[in-house]
């Protein structure tokens, strides 16, 4: 699949969008209001330190360098405050089998936020802003392995409902749909891009 804007090779960058659901009245008096913007080549190191913060036990921030180098981070965003990456969100392209021509899907992995910036609404942000993007450039469906409890809220379900599948069709292996009826009529497995082989 062709990589969508947004991928960490793209210099342009600057396309910060303040996103919170405050007024502008609001965000002028919140000086750390987060910005969520694509990642550039200037973030890289602040992005491996924000998986390495937010999955102490995995190696995530190793997994994403790998995805950045074979050129499978379809899009990449970060979010901000004060000048301090503390939110990341990847994405990268999946496959189907058998095949499902012309669905175009992508795998919403890894979602980071710095323990010190939990449960202040930027998981959110980051997912919602993402979304957005993936629909604005006509992604069909994303799909994710994830907290069944958290990404219902964003619109997720069991991929199963949907008719993908992966290995044990476990609850948290969830899809959206950002094309209604996108994915009317498949029945498939999901196969994820190759360097989430050791994490399966
Ligand atoms: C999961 C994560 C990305 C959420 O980001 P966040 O900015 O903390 O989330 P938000 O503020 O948008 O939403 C907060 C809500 O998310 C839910 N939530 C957060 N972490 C959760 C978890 N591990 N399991 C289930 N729900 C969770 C809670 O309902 C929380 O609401 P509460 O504060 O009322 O309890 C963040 O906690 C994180 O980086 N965790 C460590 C890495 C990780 O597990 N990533 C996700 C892999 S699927």
């Amino acid at each position: 699949m062709a990589q969508y804007h947004g991928s960490e090779d793209d210099r342009r960058g600057g396309s910060a969008v303040a996103l919170s659901g405050t007024s502008n009245r609001e965000q002028a008096r919140l000086t750390t209001a987060p910005v969520i913007r694509l990642a550039t080549a200037s973030d890289i190191e602040a992005v491996f330190r924000v998986n390495t913060a937010a999955f102490p036990d995995e190696d995530v921030a190793a997994l994403v360098d790998e995805l950045r180098a074979n050129g499978n981070l379809t899009l990449s965003l970060v979010a901000e405050m004060d000048g301090e990456v503390v939110g990341y969100v990847g994405f990268s392209p999946v496959t189907f089998k058998p095949e499902a021509p012309g669905i175009r899907a992508l795998q919403l992995s890894p979602l980071g936020v710095v323990p010190a910036r939990q449960r202040q609404g930027i998981g959110g942000m980051l997912v919602r802003e993402a979304l957005s993007r993936c629909r604005e450039v006509g992604v069909d469906a994303v799909f994710l392995l994830g907290h069944p409890e958290y990404y219902p809220r964003f619109g997720f379900r069991p991929a199963r409902e949907l008719g993908v599948h992966y290995q044990d069709d476990r609850d948290a292996f969830m899809g959206i749909e950002l094309r209604e009826g996108a994915l009317a009529g498949v029945e498939a497995r999901l196969v994820l891009s190759g360097e989430f082989d050791r994490f399966v």
